[in-house]
């Protein structure tokens, strides 16, 4: 597919047939998202790829986060509260759950070109699985169980998760969401 099909073609899905997914493809997903830059060429991310048990058992931490949707309430669109308490029960049917991790730091300026690494990794791992005809969603909501879920993905104290990427054969074709048109400044 020519990237800027891709680019338009990419939602985020959070509805999935639940339908595996071969190692080969989690293979290609992985050598797209290491193929992002990042500072020095540091390279701080690191995948975990939760399948089968550990899967189910990254389902079960985030699903303790709807106790906390009340509070996130008042940030979601009006009338999303129920269907973001079905998506957080079973991450949308996800069968496959990456989570992005990058060592802590103390230094902001370190810390923010980690994240900033990994968000460039999760992109392009998100824009290869659309490439492939699969569907994927960042998620960081699951914040206020974030000790369960890193447990969960066998991530390190000392490594800050950056987000958690679902991989899935989509069971949903979202409307294009709307875009900003005032979110450029052209200075000469
Ligand atoms: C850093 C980041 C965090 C996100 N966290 C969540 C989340 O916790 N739950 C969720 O349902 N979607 C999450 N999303 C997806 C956004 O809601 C989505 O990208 C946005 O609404 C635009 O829709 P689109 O991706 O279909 O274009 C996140 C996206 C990013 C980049």
């Amino acid at each position: 597919m020519e990237l800027a099909e891709v680019l338009k073609r990419r939602r985020s899905i959070r509805l999935y047939t639940g339908e595996p997914i071969a190692t080969s493809v989690i293979d290609d997903l992985i050598d797209a998202a290491t193929s992002a830059p990042s500072p020095l060429n540091s390279q701080p991310w690191h995948f975990h790829v939760a399948l089968g048990t550990a899967r189910k058992a990254v389902g079960e931490a985030v699903a303790q986060s709807t106790r906390f949707l009340e509070e996130y309430a008042s940030i979601l669109p009006a009338g999303q509260l129920e269907k973001a308490a079905e998506f957080y029960a079973d991450l949308g049917n996800a069968p496959v759950v990456i989570g992005v991790s990058v060592p802590d730091s103390e230094d902001d300026v370190e810390r923010t070109n980690r994240l900033v690494a990994a968000g460039a990794a999760i992109e392009n791992l998100m824009l290869r699985a659309t490439d492939l005809g699969f569907g994927a969603c960042c998620i960081t909501a699951p914040r206020w169980v974030i000790d369960e879920v890193k447990a969960a993905l066998c991530v390190a104290d000392d490594r800050v998760l950056a987000g958690l990427v679902l991989v899935g054969v989509p069971a949903e074709e979202p409307i294009p969401t709307e875009r900003r048109r005032d979110a450029v400044t052209y200075l000469e």
